[in-house]
């Protein structure tokens, strides 16, 4: 058997699609334009074309893009104070501030500076505990793309086993509880799990998210298993000649494709969706913050 490839790239452009039509009649029946602010310190190369790339995709939205960029010397007090300014600018819905930060500025300072209203990657603690208590929250952009993609393999997800495979703050842990308010049976493991293939084994849902690459085996699948790799790891890659290197996920995913029903490729899988729903969820802070229901088909 060999499983369905879960296409994230089209999805993703179907969603972006999505939000522009939201983002349109917005403008049109209520003359507001959603607008997202980024702020980039530093300059870590992956980070500057992560943000060229948010950008782009958030102005063909038809949305207001606001950059900040700061030098890698600013203080943790130069960087309360940008995002001070945005919190009060009416023009500016959602505030992402770029992660990781340097080492002089804590990041959980300033992503609890940030306006709850405004937190679009959902990090703020305010967020973090609505969503663990089934209330209307910002949710952290990957989890919410992963599941986006589960529920589009699988329909209803009531019942299902799924095991999440790392416990970070950004993915593992909301991953969790949006899985569980979809009522699965939701198994959190980590470096210290115990027989972490036999866990693995009992899943439905499988969703990799600890950055160690190919680490998920085929043998560690159940038959039929939606499998979603979170993964982006850059490994050495001799065959393509000395230096080289190439981007794998943390699913062997030649192995794991002979097992399970469906499964997301890197690049290609999960990727393009965390944009598309930074998107989404800059138009939904949107509507909230101007009283607005939430818009249909986000
Ligand atoms: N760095 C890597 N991924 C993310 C993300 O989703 N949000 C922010 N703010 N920084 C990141």
């Amino acid at each position: 058997m060999t499983a369905r490839v879960i296409d994230g790239k089209a999805f993703a452009a179907g969603l972006r699609e999505r939000v522009a039509a939201a983002v349109a009649k917005l403008k049109a029946e209520h003359d507001l334009q959603p607008g997202l602010a980024v702020v980039l310190v530093g300059e870590d190369p992956a980070s500057e074309i992560y943000v060229r790339s948010k950008a782009k995709q958030t102005v063909e939205a038809g949305m207001n893009s606001f950059e900040h960029k700061l030098p890698a010397t600013t203080t943790q007090e130069e960087l309360l104070a940008v995002v001070d300014q945005l919190n009060n600018d009416p023009k500016v819905h959602g505030i992402l501030v770029q992660l990781p930060l340097p080492k002089q500025i804590s990041e959980e300072a300033v992503i609890n500076a940030i306006d709850p209203a405004k937190d679009v990657d959902g990090f703020h603690v305010i967020n973090a505990g609505r969503l663990a208590t089934g209330q209307s929250a910002m949710v952290p952009c990957t989890p919410f793309g992963c599941l986006l993609l589960i529920k589009d393999q699988l329909g209803d997800l009531s019942g299902k086993t799924a095991v999440v495979i790392g416990r970070s703050n950004i993915v593992g842990k909301p991953m969790a509880q949006l899985l569980l308010a979809e009522s699965c049976t939701v198994t959190v493991a980590h470096s210290r799990t115990k027989d972490l293939p036999a866990v693995v084994r009992q899943a439905d849902i499988v969703v990799a998210a600890v950055g160690r690459p190919l680490m998920v085996k085929g043998d560690w699948i159940k038959p039929g298993a939606v499998v979603v790799d979170v993964g982006i790891n850059r490994i050495p890659a001799p065959e393509k000649g000395e230096g080289a290197t190439r981007v794998v996920g943390d699913v062997d995913y030649a192995e794991v494709a002979e097992v399970a029903g469906a499964v997301t490729p890197v690049p290609g899988g999960v990727g393009p969706m965390t944009i598309a729903c930074l998107l989404r969820n800059a138009t939904v802070a949107a509507c909230r913050q101007a009283g607005l229901p939430d818009p249909e088909g986000l």
